[in-house]
């Protein structure tokens, strides 16, 4: 289901708030031009990550799930000046869409801020606690929602205490109300829903979003509360 009037809102919201940005656009046609399924936050959602990450101080910035880097963009404009490069490691499987981010990175001038790492996101984080880098201030988990259990884990365990995760897509038009749902996506949010339930060093909550994209949720997990 998508209300013309949650669009309508979100455009007026859009144009309002947030100012025409051509780092921003650019990315947004080099998804259209390489036939990438336009599955970014908004820019609303974009502008919220944007602000919670600032809010935090964060140094360090963790996102799963690249595509084209839009949401990328939003999240190293988050990081103070001076920050060294590489603050952002953002993780993508599909080899094609992590060029097309770096580029659009380098083009908003965020290049060195962002490191993009190709491959499987749950190898990934299990390479990342092997490397025993400084811990992430701030995640935005926004792959494949089978594992997003595993993600929003794993990725805790990176992180300091008071660090923020922010899982996208967890209410998808109501369908994860379905226990029965054959459907990976469902079942993996619900299972993330499961385990967080049990787990008090992670205490969440889950914000339903409408707007240009649709009914879903953002989740957010506050670490080592
Ligand atoms: N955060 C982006 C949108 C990400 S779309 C934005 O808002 O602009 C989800 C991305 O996750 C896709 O590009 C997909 O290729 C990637 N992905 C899917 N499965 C993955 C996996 N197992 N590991 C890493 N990335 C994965
Ligand atoms: C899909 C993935 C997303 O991350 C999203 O925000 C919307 C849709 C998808 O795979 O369909
Ligand atoms: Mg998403």
């Amino acid at each position: 289901m998508l209300d013309p009037l949650w669009t309508a809102v979100d455009n007026e919201l859009s144009a309002r708030l947030i100012p025409e940005d051509d780092a921003l656009t650019a990315a947004v046609r080099s998804m259209e031009a390489a036939g990438f399924p336009a599955i970014q936050v908004t820019p609303a959602q974009g502008k919220f990550l944007h602000l919670l990450a600032r809010s935090v101080g964060a140094r360090r910035i963790l996102e799963i799930g690249t595509l084209a880097g839009y949401s990328t963009i939003w999240l190293a404009r988050a990081l103070a000046p001076g920050t060294p490069a590489g603050s952002l490691l953002t993780l993508e499987l599909d080899p094609a869409r992590a060029a097309v981010a770096r580029a659009n990175l380098d083009r908003a001038g965020l290049g060195d801020l962002v490191e993009i790492r190709i491959g499987k996101a749950l190898d990934s984080l299990a390479a990342l606690a092997r490397e025993r880098r400084e811990p992430f201030d701030f995640v935005f988990i926004d792959a494949d929602k089978a594992h997003v259990a595993e993600y929003v884990e794993l990725s805790a365990a990176l992180c300091r205490p008071g660090a923020i995760v922010i899982v996208d897509n967890v209410v998808r038009n109501g369908r994860i109300l379905d226990g029965e749902s054959d459907d990976p996506s469902v079942r993996g949010v619900r299972r993330l829903f499961d385990r967080l339930a049990a787990n008090l060093s992670l205490p969440s909550t889950v914000v339903q979003t409408v707007g240009a994209k649709g009914h879903d949720g953002f989740l957010m997990a506050l670490v080592g509360g």
